[in-house]
């Protein structure tokens, strides 16, 4: 049975693997899994749980089949634990901008913050991750006040989100391993605050760099990323995003030895520094890096005083890095994402 599945699995993947479109995002459509159950979680009215902890707890371990947790509007202060054992769960709100998953919490860029994913297949739909450490320091965070406060740690493969928002000051989305695929989304930070050995393409992405200042403003960095040698297989890779904001960043400083970033078809206002790119403890080393800039527009892409160690990739090597499919769904994977997800789109486009 399973292997008629796989059989069955691998044909659709043929028949479809043509329709991704990389300057469109993805389209749920070619997603065909169905979701075989919904709980709904409130703290105030009615539902099955009062909170997303207990909701996940729920879930039995080995999880095999999609489970969806939908979130009724609210804020839920809790600190969140997806365990290994249970993939394959959708959490699903409405609206970002009041379903927030929040937690005050500093210090551990394993462990601080809200919402910690180690199971595979994790899909989160229409949410604000926030790390409410520090939140009330604007316009300008004093220096001395920023620490270390993911609003999502992710360390398994295979994570997709549609329209969420990711806040804190320093290491907001904490990436750090495996294949990961962001949409329409909304990341805030003014220190490394994509950062890690993750995987990943943000797609349709707005990027907001907060201030920071000790006596004279500073520069923080949008992303760190740790891609650690040639054959690692990880890279931050951002399609058609926006990056705008009140501070001053650098587009990113080399976690690992080989870093790789790449920004494709970005509108960049002047947030960004002239030159672009920090070696950080890798100087003499820049050569290993892959920092990339193609097609971007705005005042912050201006590429006249960039550092010299930009690389430029051939067209082809270019496309392998944007396209979902070659760069972070060889295997398909994402197919096997829920097929009602394509609600998310216009109701036209569910087949
Ligand atoms: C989400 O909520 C905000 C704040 O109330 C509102 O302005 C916005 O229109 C809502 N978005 C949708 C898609 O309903
Ligand atoms: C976080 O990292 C520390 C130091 O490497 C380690 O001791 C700890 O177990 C890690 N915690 C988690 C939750 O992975
Ligand atoms: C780029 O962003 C700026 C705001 O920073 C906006 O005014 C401009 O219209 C954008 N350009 C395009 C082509 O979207």
């Amino acid at each position: 049975m399973k292997s008629l599945i796989t059989i069955l699995a691998l044909s659709f993947l043929c028949l479809t693997s043509s329709l991704f479109v990389s300057s469109h995002g993805l389209e749920p459509k070619d997603f065909y899994k169905d979701i075989s159950k919904t709980v709904v979680v409130s703290h105030k009215g009615k539902a099955d749980f009062k909170t997303i902890q207990a909701a996940i707890d729920s879930i039995p371990s080995g999880n095999k089949n999609w489970i969806k947790i939908y979130l009724k509007h609210g804020t839920y202060n809790e600190k969140i634990v997806i365990p290994k054992e249970k993939p394959m769960i959708v959490m699903q709100g409405n609206n970002a901008s009041k379903v927030v998953i929040q937690y005050n919490d500093a210090g551990l860029s394993n462990s601080s913050g809200p919402f910690r994913v180690n199971a595979e297949y994790f899909v989160a739909i229409d949410i604000t991750f926030k790390n409410t450490y520090c939140s009330k320091s604007t316009p300008i965070i004093p220096y001395k006040e920023i620490k270390v406060a993911p609003s999502i740690i992710l360390t398994a493969d295979k994570a997709w989100f549609y329209g969420c928002n990711f806040i804190s000051v320093q290491d907001t989305v904490a990436d750090l391993l495996g294949r990961h695929y962001f949409e329409n989304c909304y990341i805030e930070g003014a220190i490394d605050f994509i950062w890690g050995g993750g995987q990943s393409i943000y797609q349709n992405c707005i990027i907001y760099v907060k201030a920071v200042a000790s006596k004279a403003m500073l520069a923080g960095y949008i992303t760190a990323q740790g891609r650690g040698s040639e054959k690692d297989t990880s890279g931050f890779v951002f399609n058609n995003c926006e990056i705008k904001g009140d501070g001053m960043a650098y587009l990113g400083r080399a976690y690992r030895s080989h870093s790789r970033v790449v920004f494709y078809g970005t509108n960049m206002s002047n947030v960004i520094v002239p030159q672009g790119w920090d070696a950080w403890y890798y100087k003499g080393h820049e050569y290993k890096f892959t920092y990339v800039e193609v097609n971007c527009i705005g005042e912050g892409a201006n590429k006249k005083k960039r550092v010299r160690w930009e690389k430029h990739p051939s067209a082809k090597d270019i496309d392998f890095l944007i396209e979902p499919k070659s760069f972070i769904d060889k295997d398909g994977w994402m197919a096997f994402l829920p097929s009602s997800l394509a609600s998310l789109y216009s109701p036209s486009s569910i087949f």
